[in-house]
């Protein structure tokens, strides 16, 4: 199935959680598998918008960005929008804490140890997809060591998702991905490749996904 006219949604990058105006916790994501998919995305003729954490890498051409900071604003900007997408794919490496309390002045050095208390971010595809209209696609990634295909499955069906892309920590700092992609269908194993083939196989899974909703909604 095409995605000509169809509106694709992704989360994309890391997210950033200040604990005072100089410092933060983030991650090593760099946001190229989020922008690999949106410009397959628009190639494939749908109407792309990225939420953002921040990345340096340009935008690809003809999509939608929406600049955010933080997990909270991540899914704020997330919510709002994924009722009116066909796809949803939360490709984003989204904090899983953050610091419990901002403080508006630099923290001071001090002498001894120091402690940080986190609290739980929400998880925003899990949240997302909880809100699900018929006929949506969900999408979502997952990091592994190990046992990746099994973490992957479990969090096809705890999040709520039609499609998880499991892959390893490799995956963040290099252009290239060895991904498996699991849905309620099994498992299928793609050879490791640069991000954008990666992106083709992934949308091919989708428009196969959709295909099958459109089916069953005759
Ligand atoms: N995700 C999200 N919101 C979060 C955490 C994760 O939307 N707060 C999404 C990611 O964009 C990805 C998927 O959930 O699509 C899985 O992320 P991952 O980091 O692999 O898993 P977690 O749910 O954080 O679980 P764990 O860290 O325990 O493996």
């Amino acid at each position: 199935m095409t995605l000509r006219g169809l509106r694709v949604l992704l989360t994309s990058g890391p997210t950033r959680e200040p604990l005072d105006p100089v410092r933060y916790l983030t991650n090593a994501s760099s946001g190229a598998m989020g922008f690999a998919l949106a410009a397959e995305a628009r190639r494939r003729g749908a109407k792309v918008t990225v939420v953002c954490g921040p990345v340096s890498l340009p935008a690809p051409k003809g999509v939608t960005v929406v600049p955010v900071v933080t997990a909270l604003q991540m899914r704020r900007e997330t919510l709002r929008r994924s009722r009116g997408a066909a796809v949803v794919i939360g490709a984003a490496a989204v904090a899983d804490w953050r610091p419990a309390r901002f403080s508006t002045r630099k923290l001071k050095r001090g002498a001894g140890r120091a402690s940080l208390t986190l609290t739980p971010n929400p998880d925003i595809i899990k949240d997302a997809a909880a809100r699900r209209l018929p006929g949506q696609v969900f999408v979502g990634f997952a990091l592994e060591t190990h046992r990746a295909a099994a973490y992957a499955r479990r969090k096809l069906v705890r999040k709520g998702l039609d499609l998880v892309v499991a892959n390893g920590p490799a995956t963040l700092a290099s252009g290239r991905i060895r991904a498996t992609l699991v849905s309620r269908d099994g498992l299928k194993r793609l050879a490791t490749a640069p991000k954008p083939r990666v992106a083709r196989a992934i949308l091919d899974e989708v428009s196969r996904l959709l295909e099958r909703r459109a089916r069953r909604a005759d």
